[in-house]
Protein backbone atom coordinates (compact mmCIF):
# COMPACT_ATOMS: atom_id res chain seq x y z
CA UNK A 1 0.00 0.00 0.00
CA UNK A 2 1.30 3.54 -1.00
CA UNK A 3 1.10 6.20 1.82
CA UNK A 4 1.53 10.15 1.25
CA UNK A 5 2.38 13.16 3.83
CA UNK A 6 -0.73 15.91 3.58
CA UNK A 7 -0.01 19.19 4.21
CA UNK A 8 0.43 18.95 8.43
CA UNK A 9 2.64 16.25 7.42
CA UNK A 10 0.31 13.77 8.58
CA UNK A 11 1.19 10.71 7.56
CA UNK A 12 -1.77 8.67 5.28
CA UNK A 13 -2.88 5.93 3.18
CA UNK A 14 -3.48 6.52 -0.32
CA UNK A 15 -6.83 4.16 0.41
CA UNK A 16 -7.45 4.55 -3.40
CA UNK A 17 -4.58 2.36 -4.14
CA UNK A 18 -5.12 0.11 -1.10
CA UNK A 19 -5.49 -3.20 -2.45
CA UNK A 20 -7.07 -4.77 0.27
CA UNK A 21 -10.14 -4.28 2.78
CA UNK A 22 -12.02 -5.85 5.31
CA UNK A 23 -15.49 -6.11 5.59
CA UNK A 24 -16.29 -6.17 9.40
CA UNK A 25 -19.08 -8.36 9.39
CA UNK A 26 -19.35 -12.25 11.05
CA UNK A 27 -23.12 -12.36 9.44
CA UNK A 28 -23.28 -14.58 6.70
CA UNK A 29 -26.29 -12.78 4.92
CA UNK A 30 -24.81 -9.25 5.13
CA UNK A 31 -21.27 -10.36 4.00
CA UNK A 32 -23.13 -12.14 1.18
CA UNK A 33 -25.12 -8.83 0.49
CA UNK A 34 -22.11 -6.78 0.48
CA UNK A 35 -19.82 -9.02 -1.28
CA UNK A 36 -22.36 -8.77 -4.10
CA UNK A 37 -22.06 -4.99 -4.53
CA UNK A 38 -18.09 -4.86 -4.11
CA UNK A 39 -18.01 -7.33 -7.09
CA UNK A 40 -15.39 -6.18 -9.80
CA UNK A 41 -13.46 -3.95 -7.51
CA UNK A 42 -9.83 -5.01 -8.08
CA UNK A 43 -9.39 -5.10 -4.51
CA UNK A 44 -8.93 -8.15 -2.06
CA UNK A 45 -11.56 -8.42 0.28
CA UNK A 46 -11.73 -9.89 3.59
CA UNK A 47 -14.19 -10.58 5.98
CA UNK A 48 -13.67 -11.51 9.59
CA UNK A 49 -13.84 -15.47 8.73
CA UNK A 50 -10.40 -14.93 7.20
CA UNK A 51 -8.23 -13.56 10.02
CA UNK A 52 -7.84 -15.17 13.30
CA UNK A 53 -10.80 -14.73 15.79
CA UNK A 54 -11.32 -11.89 18.09
CA UNK A 55 -13.79 -10.94 20.59
CA UNK A 56 -17.03 -9.12 19.21
CA UNK A 57 -17.23 -5.52 20.56
CA UNK A 58 -19.60 -4.10 22.62
CA UNK A 59 -22.08 -2.03 20.45
CA UNK A 60 -22.47 0.84 22.95
CA UNK A 61 -23.53 3.35 20.43
CA UNK A 62 -26.77 4.92 20.34
CA UNK A 63 -27.24 5.64 16.56
CA UNK A 64 -26.54 2.74 14.01
CA UNK A 65 -23.54 5.58 13.15
CA UNK A 66 -22.24 5.23 16.16
CA UNK A 67 -22.04 2.02 16.13
CA UNK A 68 -20.74 1.38 12.59
CA UNK A 69 -17.66 3.75 13.45
CA UNK A 70 -16.86 1.96 16.64
CA UNK A 71 -17.28 -1.46 14.48
CA UNK A 72 -15.05 -0.13 11.72
CA UNK A 73 -12.44 1.25 14.79
CA UNK A 74 -12.01 -1.73 16.52
CA UNK A 75 -11.69 -4.36 13.44
CA UNK A 76 -9.57 -1.76 11.73
CA UNK A 77 -7.01 -1.67 14.79
CA UNK A 78 -6.98 -6.14 14.95
CA UNK A 79 -6.56 -6.55 11.71
CA UNK A 80 -4.14 -3.58 10.69
CA UNK A 81 -6.46 -3.41 7.13
CA UNK A 82 -8.59 -0.85 5.63
CA UNK A 83 -11.78 -1.21 7.55
CA UNK A 84 -15.31 -1.01 6.31
CA UNK A 85 -18.24 -1.73 8.79
CA UNK A 86 -22.47 -1.43 9.26
CA UNK A 87 -24.19 -1.42 11.89
CA UNK A 88 -28.02 -1.84 10.55
CA UNK A 89 -31.49 -2.97 11.88
CA UNK A 90 -35.50 -2.54 11.50
CA UNK A 91 -37.03 0.54 13.20
CA UNK A 92 -40.74 0.23 13.91
CA UNK A 93 -42.51 2.99 14.10
CA UNK A 94 -45.42 2.19 16.59
CA UNK A 95 -42.43 0.97 19.19
CA UNK A 96 -40.84 3.87 19.07
CA UNK A 97 -38.35 3.26 16.69
CA UNK A 98 -37.60 -0.48 18.67
CA UNK A 99 -35.62 -2.99 17.90
CA UNK A 100 -33.56 0.11 16.20
CA UNK A 101 -29.79 -0.67 17.05
CA UNK A 102 -30.47 -4.01 19.31
CA UNK A 103 -32.03 -5.66 16.20
CA UNK A 104 -29.52 -8.36 16.64
CA UNK A 105 -30.16 -8.66 20.46
CA UNK A 106 -34.29 -8.31 20.55
CA UNK A 107 -35.52 -11.02 22.71
CA UNK A 108 -36.25 -14.64 21.08
CA UNK A 109 -33.23 -17.17 20.61
CA UNK A 110 -34.58 -17.57 17.03
CA UNK A 111 -36.16 -15.41 14.56
CA UNK A 112 -39.74 -17.02 14.70
CA UNK A 113 -39.32 -15.93 18.22
CA UNK A 114 -38.49 -12.55 17.80
CA UNK A 115 -41.36 -12.24 15.29
CA UNK A 116 -43.67 -13.70 17.72
CA UNK A 117 -42.70 -11.13 20.25
CA UNK A 118 -42.59 -8.31 18.04
CA UNK A 119 -46.35 -9.49 16.79
CA UNK A 120 -47.56 -9.23 20.82
CA UNK A 121 -45.79 -5.73 20.96
CA UNK A 122 -47.85 -4.59 17.88
CA UNK A 123 -51.12 -6.24 18.02
CA UNK A 124 -52.43 -3.15 20.35
CA UNK A 125 -51.65 -0.71 17.63
CA UNK A 126 -53.90 -0.37 14.53
CA UNK A 127 -52.43 -1.11 10.75
CA UNK A 128 -50.01 -0.27 8.33
CA UNK A 129 -46.99 -0.95 11.12
CA UNK A 130 -44.88 1.31 9.25
CA UNK A 131 -41.16 0.47 9.32
CA UNK A 132 -37.85 0.95 7.80
CA UNK A 133 -34.86 -0.68 7.68
CA UNK A 134 -31.42 1.64 8.68
CA UNK A 135 -27.94 0.81 7.27
CA UNK A 136 -25.06 2.80 8.29
CA UNK A 137 -21.58 2.11 7.16
CA UNK A 138 -18.17 3.40 8.01
CA UNK A 139 -15.03 3.16 6.36
CA UNK A 140 -11.32 4.06 8.36
CA UNK A 141 -7.97 3.74 7.55
CA UNK A 142 -5.42 1.48 9.42
CA UNK A 143 -4.42 2.45 13.19
CA UNK A 144 -1.59 4.73 13.18
CA UNK A 145 -2.96 7.06 10.30
CA UNK A 146 -5.34 10.20 11.17
CA UNK A 147 -7.86 8.62 9.19
CA UNK A 148 -8.75 5.92 11.72
CA UNK A 149 -10.17 7.96 13.98
CA UNK A 150 -12.49 10.01 11.77
CA UNK A 151 -13.89 7.99 8.99
CA UNK A 152 -12.59 8.24 5.73
CA UNK A 153 -16.21 7.88 4.52
CA UNK A 154 -19.38 7.61 6.34
CA UNK A 155 -23.03 7.43 4.65
CA UNK A 156 -26.71 5.87 6.25
CA UNK A 157 -28.98 4.74 3.85
CA UNK A 158 -32.70 3.09 3.95
CA UNK A 159 -35.82 1.54 2.67
CA UNK A 160 -39.49 2.06 3.33
CA UNK A 161 -42.24 -0.17 4.30
CA UNK A 162 -44.06 -1.75 6.89
CA UNK A 163 -44.61 -4.77 9.05
CA UNK A 164 -46.84 -7.94 7.12
CA UNK A 165 -49.22 -9.29 9.20
CA UNK A 166 -47.36 -12.84 8.88
CA UNK A 167 -44.05 -14.34 8.31
CA UNK A 168 -43.74 -14.54 4.39
CA UNK A 169 -41.16 -16.37 2.43
CA UNK A 170 -37.77 -17.83 3.36
CA UNK A 171 -34.94 -15.63 1.59
CA UNK A 172 -32.64 -13.42 3.07
CA UNK A 173 -31.87 -13.24 6.96
CA UNK A 174 -33.13 -11.53 9.92
CA UNK A 175 -36.38 -9.57 9.87
CA UNK A 176 -36.56 -9.94 6.07
CA UNK A 177 -40.09 -12.17 6.38
CA UNK A 178 -41.57 -9.62 7.80
CA UNK A 179 -40.64 -6.46 6.11
CA UNK A 180 -43.37 -5.43 3.76
CA UNK A 181 -42.28 -3.35 0.93
CA UNK A 182 -44.51 -1.77 -0.63
CA UNK A 183 -43.46 -1.68 -4.54
CA UNK A 184 -42.86 -5.30 -4.35
CA UNK A 185 -46.33 -6.06 -2.93
CA UNK A 186 -44.08 -8.55 -0.29
CA UNK A 187 -41.51 -8.93 1.83
CA UNK A 188 -38.30 -9.10 1.62
CA UNK A 189 -38.38 -12.96 2.50
CA UNK A 190 -40.14 -13.42 -0.57
CA UNK A 191 -37.72 -12.36 -3.09
CA UNK A 192 -34.15 -13.14 -4.20
CA UNK A 193 -30.87 -10.85 -3.09
CA UNK A 194 -30.70 -8.84 -6.47
CA UNK A 195 -34.02 -8.04 -5.85
CA UNK A 196 -33.62 -6.77 -2.42
CA UNK A 197 -29.96 -5.28 -2.60
CA UNK A 198 -31.63 -3.13 -5.64
CA UNK A 199 -33.86 -1.00 -3.33
CA UNK A 200 -32.49 -1.87 -0.05
CA UNK A 201 -30.82 -0.27 2.81
CA UNK A 202 -27.65 -2.16 2.63
CA UNK A 203 -27.35 -2.36 -1.06
CA UNK A 204 -27.50 1.49 -1.16
CA UNK A 205 -25.34 2.59 1.46
CA UNK A 206 -22.56 0.01 -0.33
CA UNK A 207 -23.06 1.01 -3.67
CA UNK A 208 -22.66 4.62 -2.41
CA UNK A 209 -19.40 3.54 -1.00
CA UNK A 210 -19.01 1.67 -4.14
CA UNK A 211 -19.31 5.02 -6.17
CA UNK A 212 -16.72 7.12 -3.60
CA UNK A 213 -13.78 4.23 -4.18
CA UNK A 214 -14.03 4.73 -8.09
CA UNK A 215 -14.59 8.04 -8.11
CA UNK A 216 -11.10 8.35 -5.69
CA UNK A 217 -9.02 5.86 -7.91
CA UNK A 218 -10.04 7.71 -11.08
CA UNK A 219 -8.41 10.94 -10.19
CA UNK A 220 -5.85 9.36 -8.60
CA UNK A 221 -6.91 10.67 -4.97
CA UNK A 222 -9.29 11.21 -2.83
CA UNK A 223 -12.72 12.65 -3.93
CA UNK A 224 -13.30 16.50 -2.71
CA UNK A 225 -16.07 15.41 -1.22
CA UNK A 226 -14.54 13.48 0.89
CA UNK A 227 -15.91 14.62 4.39
CA UNK A 228 -17.21 12.59 7.22
CA UNK A 229 -20.73 13.04 7.45
CA UNK A 230 -20.48 12.53 11.37
CA UNK A 231 -17.76 12.57 13.64
CA UNK A 232 -17.76 11.30 17.53
P1 LIG B 1 -25.85 -5.58 13.82
O1 LIG B 1 -25.68 -4.54 12.73
O2 LIG B 1 -24.79 -6.63 13.79
O3 LIG B 1 -26.08 -4.96 15.16
O4 LIG B 1 -27.15 -6.43 13.49
C1 LIG B 1 -28.15 -5.94 12.71
C2 LIG B 1 -29.39 -6.81 12.85
O5 LIG B 1 -30.46 -6.11 12.21
C3 LIG B 1 -29.28 -8.13 12.11
O6 LIG B 1 -28.78 -9.15 12.94
C4 LIG B 1 -30.73 -8.38 11.71
O7 LIG B 1 -31.45 -8.89 12.80
C5 LIG B 1 -31.23 -6.98 11.43
N1 LIG B 1 -31.05 -6.62 10.02
C6 LIG B 1 -30.17 -5.71 9.51
N2 LIG B 1 -30.27 -5.67 8.18
C7 LIG B 1 -31.20 -6.59 7.84
C8 LIG B 1 -31.71 -7.02 6.58
O8 LIG B 1 -31.30 -6.59 5.50
N3 LIG B 1 -32.67 -7.97 6.64
C9 LIG B 1 -33.13 -8.49 7.80
N4 LIG B 1 -32.67 -8.14 8.99
C10 LIG B 1 -31.70 -7.18 9.01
Amino acid sequence: MRSSRDAEGVEAEDYTRALELLIASTNPGKVREIRAVLEGLSVTLFTLADLPAVREPRETGRTFAENALLKARYYAQSSRLLTVAEDSGLVIDALDGRPGVQSARYPGATYPEKFARLYGELAPHPRPWTARFVCALAFVGTPNSVSAVAPLFACEATVEGEIAPEPVGSSGFGYDPIFYYPPYETTFGNVDDERKLAVAHRGKAFREFRQWLTAGRERGGAPPENRPTFRD
